[in-house]
């Protein structure tokens, strides 16, 4: 019977040399006459071979075990697109519906605000100074509350109006508009500006 002992070589002289190269041979490995030398692995592949190893476990461990990743692309896919939805709120961008304020509480707030920081170019009254007189119907940017809200929000840098969406909440912006229209619309200034814009019945 033979066992495996018996195809091991345990001396030196016990190994065959090649006769090209004088390597050794692997021993009882021969096929039609063509024999394989005993070659040691090369050093990378060797250690691509451990690296490997050690993937799969990490992988293993990561992704079985613990499940922190998910392991289908569609699950990761599907997470990416429920976080891009609800990005906006996340961010502190209030969504907002722009209605006007008739409240006395709004409108009080709003003639704050309007008092404290509008008024050094539109007056107190309204009446207008380096900015365009609020009480009469003559608009630049027209004068539904989106529009005046959009032009509080963003401003018209170029003509010297602040845009206030970084400084002024979304909800005092709100009812500093509809102060404007609430409350100065209409009302007599004391020294009125001349009517900018077009006239808006
Ligand atoms: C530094 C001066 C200045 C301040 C402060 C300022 N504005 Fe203005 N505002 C302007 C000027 C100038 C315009 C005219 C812009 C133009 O010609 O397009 C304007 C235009 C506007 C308009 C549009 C008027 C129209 O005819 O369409 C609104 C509404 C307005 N401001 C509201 C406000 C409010 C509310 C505040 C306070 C939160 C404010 N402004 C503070 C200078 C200012």
């Amino acid at each position: 019977m033979t066992t495996e002992k018996d195809f091991l070589p345990n001396r030196e002289e016990d190994y065959e040399n090649d006769t090209l190269t004088n390597k050794h041979l692997l021993a009882e490995h021969e096929y039609d006459g063509i024999r394989e030398l005993d070659n040691k692995m090369p050093f990378w592949l060797r250690w691509l071979f451990y690296l490997s190893i050690l993937f799969a476990i990490v992988y293993l461990v990561r992704f079985f075990i613990f499940k922190s990743e998910d392991l289908y692309q569609l699950a990761e896919y599907n997470k990416e697109v429920a976080k891009a939805g609800e990005r906006p709120s996340a961010a502190g961008s209030e969504t907002f519906e722009i209605v006007l304020l008739e409240d006395d509480a709004s409108l009080a707030s709003g003639k704050e605000t309007w008092e404290k920081t509008c008024a050094v170019c539109h007056m107190a009254d309204g009446g207008g100074l380096v900015g365009p007189n609020m009480t009469d119907k003559y608009w630049i940017h027209g004068n539904t509350l989106e529009d005046i809200m959009n032009v509080i929000s963003n401003g018209v840098i170029e003509k010297g109006m602040i845009p206030y969406k970084d400084q002024i909440s979304a909800q005092k912006r709100l009812e500093v508009a509809s102060y404007i229209l609430a409350r100065l619309q209409g009302s007599t200034p004391a020294n009125p500006k001349e009517p900018q814009g077009d006239l808006y019945e």
